[in-house]
């Protein structure tokens, strides 16, 4: 039987942090990291699964597995087996093969792109005819439900959606979807992984999740048709904010302030197709790099998701010539700084020493990903 063989990116995020379950947009793209899949008919209803990177296998029969005890990858798959309503397919059992080069825990979503990859080719292989947003929809419940995290859409929209060479304008409520470009010639945008996750990221998240939740219960009973965060105006907020615990206060002016910053890059782009160009000018990239570093700021001081050592990186960045912006990427407590600067940028002479300090001060060793925008999930021709 015919081999199917199936590449899920990873992702970026330009802007739009933590504001894809708060009502925002988000402007992520995917990027040219990627979970390979191989997908082959096995001669009885069994199931085999290979992680090829833990160099782990797991093999069951379909009654098996809904009470299996699993943790780690076996969750995700688990996850996703069960929610794609395969039941009236299970005389088929398939052998899956996997691999990443997508670093675990560098907040480029490696576990969407397991999520959505695989979702993605059990689709194709049982011909079930679900949409890309049903894949992307079955991705993030397999987090809720069997990782315990309770992320928005934004990772597997961007994972499956990407297009190359262009960011994602992702409507978190219409679910709308609108790729454009951002003329950088003349700019690089890259990453610098901080190696370090901290322990608390899932539960840190879920709760401003919550809290953010609490908040908006408390702005509908207040003013009853306001739709979304969006639309909330200056004085309402100023009366909410009055009945919210501090902590909760800086969180909505994080996301109030993001939404905002959304919405500038957003017409920057808009004026910019205008202008036919694909130079970026120098205007531009430091209003991005600008808007970035504010970000940045936002999520350290307000919404609390940063750390030191992202702090430090990024703070170490944007001293340098030539970098116009930086700022942690992703849920926070570690991962990535993403990075914008000039194209001229000299990266062999600037890294080794911020990565040589970096070592010193925290023990860990920081790594440097370029960022090529690419296309979403995809079959690959075997
Ligand atoms: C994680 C979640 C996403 C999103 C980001 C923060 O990556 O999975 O849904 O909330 O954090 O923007």
């Amino acid at each position: 039987m015919k081999l199917l063989r199936v590449l899920a990116p990873g992702r970026i995020n330009l802007l739009g942090e933590h504001l894809d379950y708060n009502h925002g947009i988000v402007l992520p793209a995917a990027i040219d990291r990627y979970f390979e899949f191989e997908i082959q008919a096995r001669q009885d209803p069994s199931f085999l699964i290979e992680a090829l990177d833990f160099n782990e296998k797991w093999e069951f029969y379909w009654d098996e597995l809904k009470d299996s005890e699993t943790k780690g990858w076996k969750n995700y798959i688990k996850g996703v087996l069960l929610l794609m309503g395969l039941d009236s397919h299970l005389a088929q059992g398939v052998h899956i093969r996997f691999g990443s080069n997508i670093p675990i825990g560098a907040g480029l979503s490696s576990s969407a792109a397991l999520c959505c990859g695989l979702a993605f080719g059990l689709n194709e292989f049982y011909a079930l005819a679900k949409t890309r947003m049903e894949l992307a929809l079955i991705a993030q419940q397999t987090e809720h439900q069997y990782a315990g995290v309770k992320c928005g859409l934004m990772d597997q929209v961007a994972s499956l959606f990407g297009k190359a060479g262009h960011l994602l304008a992702f409507d978190c409520i219409s679910h709308e979807i609108a790729p454009f470009q951002l003329p950088l010639d003349g700019a690089q945008l890259f990453l610098i992984d901080s190696k370090v996750k901290h322990n608390l990221a899932e539960s840190a998240y879920n709760q401003r999740r919550a809290n953010l939740e609490e908040a908006w219960s408390l702005a509908q009973s207040l003013f009853p048709t306001l739709k979304n965060w969006r639309t909330l105006t200056t004085e309402n907020a100023l009366l909410l904010f009055e009945k919210l615990d501090t902590e909760t206060q800086k969180q909505l002016q994080y996301v109030l302030e993001e939404i905002k910053r959304v919405a500038q890059v957003q017409a920057l782009a808009q004026q910019l197709a205008t202008q036919n160009t694909s130079t970026a000018s120098l205007e531009l990239l430091q209003q991005l790099g600008a808007l970035l570093i504010q970000t940045h700021i936002g999520l350290r001081d307000l919404y609390e998701v940063s750390c030191l050592e992202l702090d430090y990186l990024q703070e170490m960045l944007c001293a340098q010539n030539g970098v116009y912006g930086a700022r942690m990427m992703g849920g926070g407590f570690g991962g990535c700084v993403l990075v914008l600067a000039h194209a001229t940028f000299n990266l062999e002479e600037a890294l080794p020493a911020l990565f040589e300090a970096y070592a010193q001060q925290f023990g860990a060793v920081a790594a440097f990903y370029p960022v090529r925008i690419s296309a979403g999930v995809q079959v690959l021709a075997s």
